[in-house]
Parts: C-alpha cells; sequence; structure tokens
C-alpha cells in the first residue's frame, strides 16, 4: 500500500510573516489527520520560521530546490546539507518552472538527485510535458526522456524518491488533467520505472499529479489507481483549499 503524499507547493510566495500564519492554519487544520504525509514547501527564506512551527507536528518541510554540488563558492544557492540542517526531508527537483526558466537541465537534476539522497532528503523529481508536446503526440516521449536523464544510472536507490508528473499546460492554468489522462501518464511512469529498477520499486514508488488540483478535482484524481497523492501550487496558498483537498485523499 503506498501512503500518498500531499506536497505543498508555494514558489515564490509568503514572506515569513505570513507562511507562519499560513503554516499555522494548516497544522491546526490537521489535527488527527492521517490520510496522507503532508509537506509543506516555503520559500527558502521562510524555512526555518516554518519548521520551526512544524516539529513534532507530523507535518513535514520540503524545500523548492537545492544546489547539485555539497558546498563552495557557488554564490547565491543552498546547498542539501543546508536544508537538512532546517530540519528538511523533502526537496522539490526539476520543477517545469526551473526547467523553464532557470534552463535547468536532466543532468542537473540528476547531480541533485543523487546529492540528495545520499544526504537522506526525499526528493521529489517533476518531469511533464508542454501543450505543443502534446499536441504533437510527443507526451509519452518527452517523459521518458525526462525520467531517463534525470534518474541517470540510479535502479533499486530511487526506492526512497517521489515521482510527480506535472504537465506543463496544467499548472497555474486551472486546466487539470482528465482523470484519464493523468491515469495514462502516471501508468507509463510507473512502466519506466518497472524496466528501470524492476518491479518492487515501480511498485512501491509514489507518483504524484501536480497542476491545477483544487477541492473540485482532488477527489477524482487522488482515486486514480497510479495516482499517489499531489503536488499542489496555487491552491496550497489558502488553507481551507489546501485542507479540503487534504481530505479528499
Ligand atoms: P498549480 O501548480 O497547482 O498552481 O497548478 C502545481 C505545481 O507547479 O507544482
Amino acid at each position: 500500500m503506498r501512503k500518498p503524499i500531499v506536497a505543498a507547493n508555494w514558489k515564490m510566495n509568503k514572506p515569513i510573516g505570513e507562511a507562519i500564519e499560513l503554516a499555522a492554519e494548516v497544522k491546526r487544520g490537521l489535527a488527527g489527520y492521517d490520510g496522507a504525509e503532508v509537506v509543506l514547501c516555503p520559500p527558502f527564506t521562510a524555512l526555518k520560521s516554518v519548521g520551526d512551527l512544524l516539529r513534532y507536528s507530523g507535518v513535514k518541510l520540503g524545500a523548492q530546490n537545492m544546489h547539485w554540488a555539497e558546498g563552495g563558492a557557488y554564490t547565491g544557492e543552498v546547498s542539501a546539507s543546508m536544508l537538512v540542517d532546517l530540519g528538511c526531508e523533502f526537496v522539490i527537483l526539476g520543477h517545469s518552472e526551473r526547467r523553464v526558466h532557470c534552463a535547468e537541465t536532466n543532468e542537473d537534476v540528476q547531480r541533485k538527485l543523487k546529492l540528495a539522497l545520499k544526504k537522506n532528503l526525499t526528493p521529489i523529481v517533476c518531469v511533464g510535458e508542454s501543450e505543443e508536446q502534446r499536441a504533437e503526440g510527443r507526451a509519452e516521449e518527452v517523459v521518458q526522456e525526462q525520467l531517463e536523464g534525470s534518474l541517470g544510472d540510479l535502479g533499486e536507490e530511487l526506492e526512497r524518491a517521489v515521482l510527480a508528473y506535472e504537465p506543463v499546460w496544467a499548472i497555474g492554468t486551472g486546466r487539470a488533467a482528465t482523470p484519464d489522462e493523468a491515469q495514462a501518464a502516471h501508468a507509463f511512469v510507473r512502466k519506466v520505472m518497472r524496466a528501470r529498477a524492476g518491479e518492487s520499486v515501480a511498485e512501491s514508488i509514489r507518483i504524484l499529479y501536480g497542476g491545477s488540483v483544487k477541492p473540485s478535482n482532488a477527489r477524482e484524481l487522488f482515486q486514480l489507481p497510479d495516482v499517489d497523492g499531489g503536488l499542489i501550487g496555487g491552491a496550497s496558498l489558502d488553507p481551507s483549499a489546501y485542507l479540503e483537498i487534504l481530505n479528499a485523499v
């Protein structure tokens, strides 16, 4: 049985004061909740405050990115060890916004992934095709290429990783994948994992869906056989919407 994960990606939102308020509301709303692993990923600047607030609550802390080097002369970057130091247990890697706006490559993602695993951070590795690629009938090809490039030579070690299928055309657009589209893509990702890492990893790895998840569509998406929770952007900034999504698991 795969325990679902519902992770909140706050992106470049929420100064410290607001981040603390939002995290506190989520924490209050989750007393006694056991439906999914809950992970909040605030911006770097709020990790410390939100982490302090979440300690011993069962709600986990994640970062939205990290650098691939262990440390050193990389001005403006944040290392895996620094995230661990702050109490992070998760890190989002290869989000499409980083691939598009920060020119992050599969190779970068692969280096980050290996370091995250080495530091005992649970990576959430994101893949997903653009609207144009889907229209050209290349969605699976693109997702496979991103998976192969981002996962490199890793096999059984991926047992500790989490994947997220996030079609770029669904992110922040209000237009989520239909249940059929999501299930087909997730089954495909699991098939790729089966070929790469074997049956046991393919069956145990959690594959999250991301892209316009809202209270109104969460239930139908989360009940799909190969969807193991979600990566929630916009709706996670509203505590009542995020709590409704969590209760849809
Ligand atoms: P969205 O973002 O829920 O706002 O579409 C999802 C994501 O980018 O992870």
